[in-house]
């Protein structure tokens, strides 16, 4: 081991004293601000300094500050990020994570320094697992692949074909989807995966259009679906007699009104839509689009927005004290209303429980909304509860 890796590890063991002995509690947000997801980290940088103007800076006669770090989605570099805020910012809190391998390259970090690591926006299961110290406010695939393999089988689509970015999400999404539409009695003609990264959607498409399949499943993260969709029309598939099914990464807000009428029709599941009926869901939506030019928020941009609602909260209940176990035990069953709808953190998986809505693209006032038609209420994590 490198010195400097020995006087590092020292330095986290130190740490949760330092927390609570501070007038300031500091939230090392680490997102992607450029790069393939960069759209990401533009959501959830709003999500969080929304929430900051409407909910003010201070908390439990706390300061709260937080310093927002580029990662640029690559792993090396968000751990080496978080390492820096633990050890020279004395980080309370750290959070963000736009990509599963960030937030995995984390959690020993946050094991190590006993500071709560909340992701606000990667979705595979075993996140949570990998420290005790993470606590999750986006959501999971599985929560919604499954809803949406229900739905197929008692729509009468009999084969399906999937097709998911190739890395930990993706693979959570194809296998959740797959397991359940077989064991409701409906076939998988095959299993595609194309790269995260810079993805050529192309050759998959053929293939999957060869299979003549009734449906096609679809997982790609926040940032790839309007390339998808756009490569899914290239190739005359919106044409042909296979149906687009999806998890609601692929019809993401940020991205939906730019698809065009071709993935109108398409049904999909998911947490969060910007056209969810509820009153707090429309102040939501109307303050995050005036604070940003008019953008649309995403189902990210609540995970960050939750997120800090999370932290606040806890923050309330520990009476100011950012110590990492107080922090983590305060968090641990908080529920509270969404701009999605109602959530909560399960108190013993850490992860989020939350409704999974059944969508439909649909035109609205001349805009693509993805609009909700059946509730799932209360989904936990399936990938965990299925291990019990
Ligand atoms: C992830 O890397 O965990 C991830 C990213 C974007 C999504 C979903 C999952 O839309």
């Amino acid at each position: 081991m490198l010195r400097r890796e020995i006087l590092t590890i020292a330095a986290l063991s130190l740490l949760p004293v330092v927390a609570f002995a501070q007038d300031t509690v500091k939230i090392g947000l680490i997102l992607p601000m450029t790069g393939q997801q960069a759209s990401t980290g533009k959501q959830i940088d709003a999500a969080v300094k929304l929430y900051q103007a409407q909910h003010g800076t201070t908390v439990a006669g706390k300061k709260v500050e937080v310093i927002l770090k580029d990662d640029t989605s690559v792993p090396d570099v968000t751990k080496r990020l978080a390492q820096e805020l633990v050890v020279n910012d004395k980080v309370a809190v750290l959070a963000g994570f736009g990509i599963t391998p960030s937030a995995m390259a984390t959690a020993p970090i946050a094991t190590q320094a006993k500071v709560p690591e909340v992701v606000m926006a990667a979705g595979t299961s075993s996140i949570t697992e990998a420290s005790p110290f993470v606590v999750r406010t986006s959501f999971t695939l599985a929560q919604s692949a499954v809803p949406m393999a229900e739905w197929a089988v008692k729509n009468g689509i009999k084969r399906v074909v999937t097709m998911v970015s190739d890395y930990g999400p993706g693979i959570d999404a194809e296998k959740s989807f797959s397991d359940r539409f077989k064991a409701e009695g409906g076939t998988i003609i095959e299993n595609l995966r194309v790269p995260m990264r810079a993805p050529d959607f192309a050759p998959v498409l053929q293939k999957a259009a060869d299979t003549k399949a009734d449906a096609l499943f679809v997982f790609v993260p926040s940032g790839a679906g309007a390339q998808f969709v756009k490569q899914f029309v290239e190739r005359g598939l919106d044409k042909g007699g296979m149906k687009l099914i999806a998890t609601g990464d692929v019809t993401d807000d940020d991205q939906l009104a730019g698809m065009g009428d071709a993935v109108v029709g398409v049904i999909n599941a998911h947490n969060y839509s910007a056209n969810h009926d509820s009153a707090l869901n429309k102040s939501y939506v109307e303050a995050f689009r005036k604070a940003n030019g008019g953008l649309r928020p995403n189902f990210m941009s609540v995970g960050g927005y939750d997120g800090m609602h999370l932290i606040y909260e806890a923050l309330k209940k520990t009476g100011g004290d950012a110590s990492g176990d107080k922090l983590m035990a305060a968090m641990k069953g908080l529920a509270w209303e969404s701009p999605r709808g109602p959530i909560s953190i399960d108190p013993d998986t850490r992860d989020i429980v939350q409704n999974i809505y059944i969508r439909k693209v649909e035109k609205k006032d001349g805009e693509l909304y993805n609009v909700e038609f059946a509730t799932i209420p209360n989904v936990k994590d399936p990938v965990k509860a299925a291990k019990k």
